[in-house]
């Protein structure tokens, strides 16, 4: 299908509709986005009225709105509304997803080298605790995820394959597709970390085949901060433990017996920030007004571009890997250490930020990075913000 580019008038009509785009270049999106004024109204509307008539009041009220959001959600990743559970980040969300998962010593769980921290701790926990032995699949010398290597990897003892759509540290993507239908040839369960892609590149739980999918919204959804949400197939919420419980997670029967929801939200409990649950699901309608795939296109296309402008800047090394590119472009300043860089930017009004080796230990490792400086490029970004990042390292590397 064809894809409608963004013209020059819609760019600065987007980006007349976030403030933050006035008085600063904002390159760390895969940190936080800034997000559209209509959302951050949203929540301020929102806390105004819980103030003035009371929080269960305003809920009610606004009942419909916030079930809107499991809708927008449903809508965005090709779910069903009842696979779907609100929480306050992504961590929590893969926590409840992966910890709910039943494991037994021996079992193999398969994850790739642009793991995340907080995941690559839980199977390290689930090692401990459980006796589960960890399988990584190592990139090729491209930086490509070798599906042949996963065929080969998995066995009878494989229970979970986990991975990181986009590393938080590193440019390119794992075919989380193509995953998926290795996956489904085998009696194993499928947990995807798609927080670095969602709201940058179309997600379609279906079309992925996973089983569970952790994200959150302050990253290229554009939604506030302490948001995040949990996809689990309805096929497998049976099968997965629910670690926490309240009246609204589960119905006492009797005193000695309960009933568990039979929806996706028996992954959450009752009492959330219900203004930023608001929030989110407008920083969605607004992505998706706008169209996902048309933001990727550009995304990558500005990308790209930086890639290349960065590239011929002396003592500037690019470091992205992968056949396929995202928005996220890392790179490092001979003889000048990323933390550095990155404030030396924010003194000409640039935010970046400085990816550690410790946010994606195996793959930082393996290519001998201990950190580098993240531009990350949303689609509200533009040519000339590109430029003028270019020719602020210029001028610190005089
Ligand atoms: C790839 C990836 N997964 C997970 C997380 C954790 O998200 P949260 O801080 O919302 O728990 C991050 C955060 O930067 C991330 O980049």
């Amino acid at each position: 299908m064809e894809i409608t580019p963004f013209s020059e008038q819609e760019i600065r009509q987007l980006r007349a509709e976030t403030k933050g785009t006035a008085g600063r270049i904002h390159f760390n999106n895969a940190g936080a986005s800034l997000p559209p004024d209509v959302v951050v109204e949203t929540i301020i509307e929102y806390l105004q009225e819980e103030a003035i008539y009371g929080g269960y009041e305003t809920e009610c009220k606004y009942k419909e709105s916030l079930e809107n959001t499991y809708d927008q959600i449903a809508r965005l990743i090709n779910a069903d509304r009842d696979e779907v559970a609100i929480t306050e980040n992504a961590s929590i969300a893969w926590g409840l997803a992966f910890n709910g998962i039943t494991f037994k010593k021996g079992d193999v769980i398969i994850t790739s080298e642009f793991e995340y921290v907080t995941n690559l701790l839980g199977l390290l926990n689930a090692q401990k605790t459980h006796g589960i032995e960890i399988k990584v699949i190592a990139n090729d010398e491209h930086g490509n995820f070798s599906l042949s290597a996963l065929e080969e990897a998995i066995t009878l003892q494989t229970k979970l394959i986990a991975v990181t759509h986009i590393p938080s540290s590193g440019g390119g993507l794992i075919p989380i597709v193509e995953i998926g239908k290795i996956a489904r040839k085998h009696p194993v369960l499928y947990l995807v970390d798609a927080c670095q892609s969602i709201g940058q590149v179309p997600i379609d739980v279906k079309g992925i085949d996973c089983d569970m999918l952790s994200v959150n919204g302050r990253k290229f959804l554009r939604a506030p901060r302490g948001t995040g949400f949990l996809y689990v197939r309805k096929e497998v919420q049976d099968q997965l433990k629910v670690l926490f419980m309240d009246g609204f997670t589960a119905k006492l029967i009797s005193r000695d017996t309960y009933k568990i929801r039979s929806d996706g939200r028996r992954f959450e409990l009752y009492e959330k920030n219900r203004a930023l649950s608001l929030g989110l699901g407008k920083a969605i309608e607004y992505a998706l007004h706008i169209g996902v795939d048309r933001i990727w296109k550009r995304v990558q296309e500005l990308a790209g571009l930086m890639r290349g402008q960065l590239e011929g800047i002396d003592r500037i090394t690019v470091h992205d890997m992968g056949d396929q590119k995202c928005g996220i472009v890392t790179f490092s300043v001979n003889g000048i250490d990323s933390p550095s860089v990155k404030s030396k930017l924010a003194a000409k009004q640039i935010n970046v930020s400085v990816g550690v080796a410790s946010s994606t230990m195996i793959y930082m490792n393996k290519n001998h990075l201990t950190s580098v400086v993240r531009a990350s490029i949303h689609y509200y970004n533009t040519e000339e913000e590109i430029k003028a990042l270019c020719e602020a390292l210029v001028s610190i590397l005089k």
